[in-house]
């Protein structure tokens, strides 16, 4: 396998059209990356608004279809970047969806399929990525946790566990590769202005912005800037943290 090259490292960015994913894929091309936005092949005008979105950056941000929850499609998307872009030195597992309802009314599906995609999506692509980067001496793996997996949320226990979840999936996974040249942190977004808080009915979202600090949802750009911290090739030395970015919405030490 060819070496990493430092001038032009690859970066994957899973649910790179959403609302948090773009400015992630956009923030990592400005700082010199190879960028691949991954996301369902099934995003149809979402994909051609991102094309569009992405075209100023002449080819540094390329989409792959992708679907997170499928262990043998992330083996072979990765394979597919490796060959044809380089090796994966970067990997930001942003996709992530919500299945909101209280724990009475909710079903089994509500759980598989959130946990399908926010948890085993993350072991899927860290699993088939991270051979290469220790082999290489090299890597940088953000996963976006959730404010919501240190605190709980009414409606989220799906989604609170799963958040919980990838941090200490992060941890254990920064221990085995802490020798190898690769770190393994969490962002915690808290609340922020994209469509999945959009979606949260209107008062409760009125009553938490009036209770965060900062007085504002948190910007996709606010996340991205964090990520960026945390991919730079000399944060070597940062691993197995949570970098909580919540307005201050949570503080804990
Ligand atoms: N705290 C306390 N009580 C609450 C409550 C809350 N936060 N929310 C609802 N309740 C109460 C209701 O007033 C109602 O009370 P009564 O039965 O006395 O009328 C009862 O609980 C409703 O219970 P249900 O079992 O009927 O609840 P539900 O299944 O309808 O679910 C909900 C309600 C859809 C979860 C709604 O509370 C909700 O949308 N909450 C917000 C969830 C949220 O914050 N999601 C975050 C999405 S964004 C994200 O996740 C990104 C990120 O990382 C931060």
């Amino acid at each position: 396998m060819t070496s990493s090259n430092p001038t032009s490292r690859v970066a994957i960015v899973t649910g790179g059209i959403g609302g948090i994913g773009t400015e992630i894929c956009m923030r990592l091309a400005d700082a010199g990356r190879q960028v691949i936005a991954v996301d369902l092949a099934t995003r149809g005008e979402r994909i051609e608004a991102f094309r569009e979105q992405v075209s100023v950056y002449n080819g540094a941000i390329r989409f792959e279809p992708g679907d997170v929850s499928d262990f043998k499609g992330c083996g072979s998307l990765i394979a597919h970047i490796e060959r044809s872009i380089g090796p994966a030195d970067i990997l930001v597992n942003a996709a992530g969806i919500t299945r909101d309802t209280s724990l009475r009314k909710m079903d089994p599906q509500h759980w598989h399929d959130l946990m399908r995609v926010n948890l085993d999506g993350v072991f899927n692509m860290c699993r088939h990525v991270v051979e290469g980067m220790t082999a290489r001496s090299f890597g940088r793996i953000v996963n976006l946790s959730s404010v919501n997996g240190q605190t709980g949320q009414f409606g989220q226990t799906n989604y609170s566990a799963a958040k919980a979840g990838v941090h200490g999936f992060s941890m254990a996974l920064a221990r085995e590769t802490a020798r190898k040249g690769v770190t393994v942190n969490t962002v915690s977004p808290g609340y922020c202005d994209t469509p999945m808080v959009a979606a949260v009915p209107h008062d409760i979202r009125q009553q938490i912005i009036a209770d965060i600090p900062v007085g504002r949802l948190g910007t996709p750009s606010d996340i991205a800037r964090a990520v960026i911290f945390l991919t730079a090739d000399d944060a070597s030395y940062i691993t197995g943290a949570n970098l909580p970015v919540n307005g201050g919405y949570f503080m804990s030490f």
